[in-house]
């Protein structure tokens, strides 16, 4: 398995261009099935994930094609998985078997449940299986189940999975009972060629679901109201081709800033959104960092010793974002004076808080709350990532840390940084992949 190694405490200097957005390019994706055309995405990260979607639209006849980050999906002809009967709209006849997501890929990333909405709208089937386990929490798929009922779908579940069919999906009323962002993505495909017009509310608000709307908006179809938490769907019979820059990753934006953070030194992360960064450059001033939003994106400076920023608690968008939750751990370690962590999103999202502490960071974890001493002198340790975030906290802590450390499980963290290892190193890190022998089999499985 291959690993990331670091010599820590290299302040980092220089500029980078942030890659294309995960979060946003997986719904998307999914929303090209939608299209019987042509989709052109710029900006593409060429990450994990991405390449799972990818294998999920070839498996139902699509043919997808990059061109350095610029992937092409052509979706003008939708076959049944792995096979050659072409599905087409009203193939959701009861009686047949539903058009089934091959398992391995499914099982693998939990993103493939918003194929549901864009298979649902342009053939009226799909079969799946649940989306793997997942090591931050239960993340159950109870919402989206709702939210297709509500437009006519018939749902089957099983121990393994869930079918749904529909002959034609009609628009509806849906109010959710919590902000979700895979649901509300999930209805916005599902509505967006329903028969009628669809209401959404209390959606999620974070800047991915104003991106799938976009994308959506340049296809033809008519959505307005993203940014408020209430959206209108007037359903189109059928949507066109189209052009579409995926923005900014906001969550390896914000990596980098704590990476910045953890090393010191003063860096401008080109593309960076300041807006969507608020909440987390709030945290950063109250640790008495600097940050500046300029024309081509942030920079952001830390010369000074860090300050503990107190307490901290994940919230949807606007909020600290939950993605962010585990680097700032490494970072709130290293700070002068005690901080709190709270988590609101996933139950159980405080794993990497073992691997921190092998490093020196003394965390203390009791329910949904982590507990930072703050002033810990990190040292370079063997540690091991299992799942993105968390993998991206320990090379974060490496940054700060005296000596060597070695991250393994650099497969999870492949899932969401195109380059992790390239990005740090354009910034002055001292930083490189490792191999070794493979003895650690990651016991996570998707990525959030
Ligand atoms: C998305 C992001 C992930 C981010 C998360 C929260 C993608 C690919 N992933 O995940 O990076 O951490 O938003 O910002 O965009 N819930 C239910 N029932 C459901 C669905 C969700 O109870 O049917 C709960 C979840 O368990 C969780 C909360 O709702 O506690 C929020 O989850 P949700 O917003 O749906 O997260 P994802 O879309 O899975």
């Amino acid at each position: 398995m291959d690993s990331i190694r670091i010599c820590g405490e290299v302040p980092l200097y220089g500029r980078l261009k942030v890659q294309g957005s995960k979060n946003a390019a997986l719904p998307i994706l999914a929303a090209t099935v939608l299209i019987p055309g042509v989709s052109i995405l710029h900006n593409c990260p060429r990450i994990e994930d991405v390449h799972l979607m990818c294998k999920l639209l070839v498996s139902v006849g699509c043919c997808v094609k990059w061109e350095g980050n610029t992937l092409i999906v052509d979706a003008s002809e939708i076959t049944e998985a792995g096979g050659q009967r072409p599905l087409e709209k009203g193939a959701g006849q009861p009686g047949r078997e539903a058009c089934r997501m091959p398992a391995e890929y499914v099982e693998k990333m939990r993103s493939s449940v918003i194929f549901m909405g864009a298979m649902l709208g342009r053939t009226g089937e799909i079969s799946l299986k649940y989306p793997g386990g997942c090591v931050i929490g239960k993340r159950p798929i109870d919402l989206h189940l709702m939210a297709m009922e509500q437009l006519g779908v018939e749902t089957a579940q099983t121990e393994e999975g869930v079918t749904a069919r529909v002959k034609r999906l009609r628009g509806g009323h849906i109010r959710f009972p919590i902000r979700s962002v895979g649901a509300t993505e999930n209805s916005i495909l599902a509505a967006a060629c329903a028969e009628g017009t669809t209401i959404l509310e209390h959606t999620a608000l974070e800047p991915e679901i104003h991106a799938l709307c976009e994308f959506l908006r340049s296809a033809g179809a008519e959505i307005t109201g993203e940014e408020t938490g209430r959206i209108r769907i007037d359903g189109r019979e059928k949507l066109h081709g189209c052009e579409y820059s995926i923005p900014t990753d906001r969550i390896v934006t914000g990596t980098y800033l704590l990476a910045c953070m953890a090393a010191g030194g003063e860096i401008l992360l080109e593309g960076a959104c300041r807006k969507e960064q608020q909440a987390l450059l709030g945290v950063l001033e109250r640790m008495g960092a600097e940050a500046e939003a300029r024309p081509e994106g942030i920079l952001c400076h830390r010369n000074r010793l860090l300050l503990s920023p107190g307490e901290v608690v994940t919230e949807v968008y606007p909020g600290y974002p939950t993605d962010l939750q585990s680097p700032m751990l490494a970072v709130m370690a290293i700070a002068r004076g005690s901080s709190g962590m709270t988590e609101t999103i996933f139950e159980n999202r405080f794993r990497v808080a073992e691997e921190l502490n092998r490093m020196g960071a003394g965390i203390c974890v009791e329910g949904r709350r982590a507990y930072v001493p703050g002033s810990a002198a990190l040292h370079g340790e063997v540690v091991r990532a299992r799942e993105l975030r968390g993998g991206a906290a320990l090379v974060v802590a490496g940054l700060a840390a005296q000596g060597e450390t070695i991250v393994s499980g650099r497969q999870f963290i492949d899932r969401g940084y195109e380059d992790i290892v390239r990005d740090l190193r354009a910034l002055g890190a001292d930083i490189s992949y490792e191999w070794e022998e493979d003895n650690s089999k990651g016991d996570g499985q998707s990525s959030v």
